[in-house]
């Protein structure tokens, strides 16, 4: 695993597709992010002209939650992934997509992983629930069956999570649709399909990696997906004892 982010090697190509990325999400996002994203890019100290240096960010970051961003190399295994998470350590990748490939990616560059993620490690109940899922993903990680619906949890909250407010406007608190143009004007557009969170409901609900999402889950309160916690984990246990007795 890659240890440093090693900062003097980006090149002003690299800062350069940072800019235009952050520029054209700073103006895309106001009014469909949820406001404590808004919040957090400030919190976190984020700017247009450059990437984000982690250790600057980290020092912001660490007092207000217990979180911090660490450089991970693009991959990283399951195992590891829920480890480093479940201590309040967020994997982020320090490559950064070149100025050819725009809006075309096949694994997470940086500005996924560090502008979409980040400023939402500024919520503790948020990152609570990140944190005791990734928990809870170790107790299961001998039973890929079992990852594999943790993952959906995963998926449809914290990369596609839509939250609906108290005016019933869905707004963006999924890192997979802050960080992309076109799936955070179709997310919260009228021809998505959106359903009420629900835990069965997502475990039964495979996920789409190469498009856009069919649909999305809306939560109205972050407190919600924690609340969750008890009902996954005995659905996990069911689904357990199931394999196990198969
Ligand atoms: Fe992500």
């Amino acid at each position: 695993m890659n240890l440093t982010q090693n900062y003097s090697s980006y090149t002003e190509e690299n800062h350069n597709v940072w800019a235009i990325l952050y520029d054209r999400q700073i103006k895309n996002l106001p009014d469909k992010a949820v406001p404590e994203f808004l919040e957090g890019l400030k919190k976190v100290g984020f700017q247009s002209e450059r990437i984000p240096d982690f250790e600057k960010v980290n020092q912001r970051l660490k007092p207000l939650t217990g979180f911090e961003v660490v450089p991970a190399p693009g991959i990283v295994d399951d195992a590891l992934f829920f480890e480093l998470i479940a201590n309040k350590k967020f994997p982020a990748t320090v490559w950064i997509r070149s100025l050819k490939q725009l809006d075309y990616l096949e694994e997470p560059d940086m500005f996924h992983d560090v502008f979409g993620h980040v400023p939402l490690l500024t919520i503790p109940v948020y990152c609570e629930f990140l944190a005791k899922l990734s928990a809870l993903a170790l107790e299961h990680i001998d039973k890929p069956e079992i990852i594999d619906r943790l993952t959906r949890i995963y998926w449809y909250t914290i990369e596609f999570g839509l939250f609906r407010n108290s005016d019933g406007e869905a707004k963006i608190y999924g890192a997979g649709i802050l960080s992309s143009v076109g799936e955070s004007k179709l997310s919260v557009s009228e021809e998505s399909v959106k359903h009420d969170f629900d835990v069965q409901h997502i475990l039964d609900t495979p996920y789409i990696k190469e498009t856009f999402q069919s649909q999305y889950f809306c939560i109205d309160s972050y407190e919600q997906l924690l609340n969750s916690l008890p009902q996954l984990r005995e659905a996990l246990v069911k689904l357990r004892s199931k394999l196990e007795t198969v």
